[in-house]
């Protein structure tokens, strides 16, 4: 960790004072910790410390061991499970291994909610993988709503730079009073900070955590044009080294007592590693989201003629974007090596109103 802050050239390009402040927070915690990624001394849980099923009981498989479960989607019934608490602020992360070959129509979904109790204004922080049709890798959306802001996401889309469905990745998601970080293994890929142009926007209200899989035919691939075909069913997510840290609330506990409750808890969470945006995995981030984003709301001038006070944007990704948010192919070097393997489309709701 020192070796970063003697780097001050470093240090200047890739921080900004939140991150700096994080940085040093987790920089005096950690001191003296062994060194390797931001998530190496995680508490798993088994399935049934914390977690039921949701929806499709029957294809809500646990491994023997507790330590990992299994979502299928079949002809008759996807499935899902919830995290057994409701929780104010935490670290919510899982390693997922995705579907393979044929996997057009299929969501699978890993998310924060309270949409079952807050109807009108919930709050939501989503890893979203679309399945996709043979020989085209899936794709992935990470969204962020708060207070009911369904009439304004915060979309966006990316390739990953590894197969998903032959490895299980871990994909994280921070959630501190103040910010908000993607993680897929041990790259940040997204960070919102809370401002006060954001206001209810920025989740505020306790969550849980949600995994499902489902057939999304009507619109997940090109816009509902491949459908989910079951001959090449049942398909299998699965999860495993489930990680819940989090202030543990009541659905009917008052925000503002949850809040003083769980500020101990909290402090412990942004002093933890995975919460300090180090120079090195700011680069990290930018680097992702320079290479693997195709879609982002900010960009999307199309939908929202007026940018969100909370995007940041950065003039070298700006330039690679078209007004409807979309990556411009072809002119991204690394993208034109792919092409064949990329959808023309990164939105297929998009594209069905094209
Ligand atoms: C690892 O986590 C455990 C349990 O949360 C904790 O007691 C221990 O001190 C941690 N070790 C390090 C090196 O952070
Ligand atoms: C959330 O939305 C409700 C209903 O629209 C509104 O009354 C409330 O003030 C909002 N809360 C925040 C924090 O913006």
């Amino acid at each position: 960790m020192a070796r970063e802050v003697r780097n001050p050239r470093q240090a200047e390009a890739g921080m900004a004072p939140l991150a700096l402040l994080l940085f040093l927070a987790a920089h005096g915690a950690a001191a003296g910790a062994a060194a390797g990624g931001p998530f190496r001394n995680l508490t798993t849980l088994r399935f049934d410390e914390g977690y039921a099923p949701l929806f499709g009981e029957g294809n809500v498989v646990p491994s023997a061991d507790g330590r990992s479960v299994r979502l299928l989607l079949d002809r008759y019934t996807g499935s899902g499970f919830i995290s057994s608490d409701l929780y104010s602020h935490g670290f919510f992360s899982a390693k997922i291994k995705l579907p393979s070959d044929y996997t057009a129509g299929i969501v699978v979904a890993f998310y924060m909610s309270n949409g079952d109790i807050f109807e009108k204004t919930h709050d939501e922080l989503d890893f979203e993988f679309l399945g996709n049709v043979r020989g085209r890798p899936w794709k992935i959306q990470t969204n962020v709503y708060g207070n009911g802001s369904t009439s304004h996401g915060r979309e966006e889309r990316y390739h990953l730079p590894f197969d998903p469905t032959r490895d299980a990745h871990r994909y994280s998601i921070l959630w501190t009073p103040d910010t908000i970080i993607f993680y897929i293994d041990d790259t940040p890929i997204r960070e919102v900070r809370r401002s006060a142009a954001m206001g209810g926007d920025y989740p505020s209200k306790p969550m849980s955590l949600y995994a499902t899989i489902w057939d999304g035919s009507n619109w997940a691939t090109s816009g509902g044009r491949y459908k989910v075909n079951y001959k090449y069913g049942p398909f299998a997510a699965e999860f495993s080294e489930l990680v819940l840290r989090g202030c543990r609330v009541d659905p009917v506990e008052m925000v503002p007592t949850a809040a003083a409750r769980c500020a101990e808890e909290e402090a412990a969470l942004l002093a933890a590693d995975y919460a300090a945006l180090t120079p090195e995995r700011s680069a990290a981030m930018r680097q992702f989201r320079e290479t693997e984003m195709t879609y982002s709301f900010c960009y999307d001038t199309l939908r929202y003629p007026v940018t969100f006070p909370d995007c940041d944007v950065v003039p070298a990704e700006l330039e690679r974007f078209k007004e409807s948010g979309h990556l411009k192919f072809g002119t991204h070097r690394r993208r034109s090596r792919r092409r064949s393997r990329v959808p023309r489309s990164a939105d297929p709701r998009h594209q069905a109103e094209m």
